[in-house]
């Protein structure tokens, strides 16, 4: 009789078993049938009433009957388990095929590209960088560099002026050039043997500052490039071959170089230093103005007064010095139009370099 129900048992529930489908079915199919109030513990319950010779029989049966949907229970949660990862792998997939997220990378900015191109080029020539300060006083910044107070050249280089208890003659300002890094730089150099100076080979790059009207080619801020040189025996074939050959690094090797006279209080003799259009060759177009030159930079032999004043005697020491403007060379370059946008920090324009 028990035997009989014990296997109509577990038939009932091998097959309810093959209808169960998620983890609540599951477990009211366990209550149901391995639970305390299951047909099969039922059986367990009446194994007390049943005559003692019987008992081992049906219990080791009851047992089996047990044991078997126990595994079959387990084997089930298994199922269900692997059927849950495969759905979630199906409706959740990860596309890899989507374009990323890009990182914007930043730059170094045009002019400190152009800036680094030219330490190179000095370097590669044994020209060192020599920072200077962007404040200075009318001494430095005129006075020194042979412009005397109300000589003329001052009015190329309207300047802005810092207020403050200084001396009427000697007012301070942010430097309208590179060019009093000279003798910073000379007066240092100098320190160190007063007798017998140093040679110094030098570029001094930084910000200078003019009060004037801004236009497309005029900012009233803006970086120069000054250089300096001064040693014995430096003539101004020493300054046309450095000059040159900075030309055909930075511009071309084919770039041919041309030094016109002109004129800077701190040089003597002085020059204005044109390189062969690079965009026509020579022929003339509308960037070198029809002209076939572009000119790049200003230049010279060290005025004797100049040296004098950093505390080298020209009596021994001769040099030269030059200026030149990152953003006139960059805007020759790239066909930039207009100096403002170097400094008017538009990503529209910096993004393009
Ligand atoms: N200081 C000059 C200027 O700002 C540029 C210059 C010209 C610098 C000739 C020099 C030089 O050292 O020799 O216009």
């Amino acid at each position: 009789m028990l035997e009989q129900q014990l296997e109509s048992i577990e038939q009932e529930a091998i097959s309810t078993l093959d209808n169960v489908d998620d983890a609540e079915a599951l477990e009211t199919w366990r209550v149901a049938n391995l639970g305390r109030s299951s047909p099969l513990m039922g059986v367990f319950d009446q194994l007390g009433q049943l005559p003692k010779e019987e008992r081992p029989a049906i219990g080791r049966l009851a047992n089996q009957v047990k044991q078997s949907l126990e595994s079959k229970h387990a084997g089930k949660v298994e199922f269900l388990k692997l059927a849950d990862l495969r759905r979630s792998l199906e409706t959740e997939q990860l596309d890899v095929t989507l374009p990323g997220r890009n990182i914007p990378i930043g730059r170094l900015h045009p002019i400190t590209q152009t800036l680094r191109q030219i330490y190179q080029i000095f370097a590669e020539m044994g020209f060192q960088v020599y920072q200077s300060r962007d404040v200075e006083t009318d001494e430095y910044n005129f006075q020194l560099l042979n412009f005397p107070p109300h000589h003329p050249a001052r009015e190329m280089q309207d300047s802005f002026y810092i207020e403050g208890e200084f001396d009427d003659e000697n007012p301070v300002l942010l430097r309208t050039h590179t060019s009093p890094g000279q003798i910073h730089a000379m007066r240092e150099y100098a320190e160190e043997n007063p007798h017998d100076p140093p040679p110094i080979r030098i570029i001094l790059p930084g910000m200078c500052y003019r009060h004037e009207q801004v236009t497309t080619r005029a900012e009233s801020q803006f970086t120069q490039v000054e250089g300096l040189a001064v040693g014995k025996d430096i003539t101004f074939s020493d300054l046309k071959g450095t000059l040159s050959d900075f030309n055909k690094r930075m511009f071309g090797m084919q770039v041919r170089s041309r030094f016109r006279a002109s004129h800077f209080p701190f040089t003597e003799p002085s020059a204005e230093v044109d390189i062969e259009c690079f965009v026509c060759g020579g022929k003339g177009c509308p960037v070198c103005k029809r002209t076939g030159w572009l000119e790049i930079l200003g230049c010279g032999m060290v005025h004797p007064i100049v040296l004098q004043n950093g505390g080298y005697d020209p009596k021994i020491y001769t040099g030269f010095a030059f200026g030149m403007g990152p953003e006139r060379i960059t805007m020759l370059r790239y066909r930039v139009e207009d100096i403002r946008y170097f400094w008017a920090n538009d990503l529209r324009f910096l993004e393009q370099f």
